[in-house]
């Protein structure tokens, strides 16, 4: 638990340069797992200092997004697409090839074989070595609502009317936020060497108090990474303020 959220992002940042530099070394291949949203951005902006302040090269790194809304273009405000292109990719040196994102642009019929697809994907680069989470406040982790199974893998899913509601300021108005998204799994994640689970702000407390001291159960998805073995919540003083 943190004071504030910049000093948390911070530490976050320099887990992942460490570990993109300890890969370097090996002369390997870096797989992160990458979330949007707000909770990440200071993670983002902190990294593309480290590139341009101190060097940090991400030609070796390999990244997979959570999820995207469905169906969302590109080039859409609200795209994931864009926020990540707009919050790290564009500003450091990471190849186009090596990134992945779930394509919010798909013919519903290629779906459920692109998904899959996805899975294999990450399967082919030895898995994921670091995946960051934030958290909703309906407890999902990626777009992992309420009755996501411990062994979900990616699919397309129905968000949440909590989920779309605080979406809504996004889309300027609840009606026009997309009704699904394509999603990693809870598995998926699960099989993350390590993850890292990050909140901030006082609006998380509730929510983190039940990811973190809840009984595990498809009703919090969150509270399936207590089953991991490599897993740490980093959260602010005020997100973190109803754990015991
Ligand atoms: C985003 C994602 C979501 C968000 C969660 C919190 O890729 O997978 O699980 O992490 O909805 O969103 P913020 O950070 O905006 O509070």
């Amino acid at each position: 638990v943190y004071d504030d959220p910049i000093d948390a992002s911070a530490a976050v940042a320099q887990e992942i340069a460490g570990l993109i530099r300890e890969n370097d070394s090996k002369g390997g291949k870096c797989v992160l797992g990458l979330a949007t949203g707000s909770t990440p951005t200071k993670v983002y902006a902190e990294l593309v200092r480290l590139h341009r302040e101190e060097g940090l090269s991400f030609k070796n790194v390999i990244t997979f997004n959570l999820d995207e809304y469905y169906p969302i273009t590109p080039d859409s405000l609200q795209s994931y697409v864009r926020f990540m292109n707009e919050h790290l990719f564009d500003h450091i040196d990471i190849p186009a090839a090596n990134i992945h994102i779930p394509d919010g642009t798909l013919p519903a019929e290629e779906v459920a074989a692109y998904c899959v697809e996805y899975e294999n994907k990450i399967a082919s680069y030895g898995g994921l070595d670091l995946q960051i989470l934030g958290i909703g406040r309906t407890g999902h982790i990626g777009f992992n609502e309420p009755g996501s199974t411990i062994t979900s893998k990616t699919r397309l899913i129905t968000l949440d009317h909590v989920t779309k509601v605080d979406a809504a300021s996004d889309f300027f108005g609840e009606e026009n936020v997309p009704r699904k998204a394509i999603t990693m799994g809870v598995g998926t994640i699960m099989e993350a060497r390590r993850i890292i689970l990050m909140a901030w702000g006082e609006g998380k407390a509730s929510i983190i108090k039940r990811a973190v001291e809840g009984e595990p159960s498809h009703e919090v998805p969150a509270t399936f990474l207590q089953n991991h073995p490599n897993v740490l919540a980093v959260l602010d003083t005020a997100a973190g303020d109803e754990l015991v």
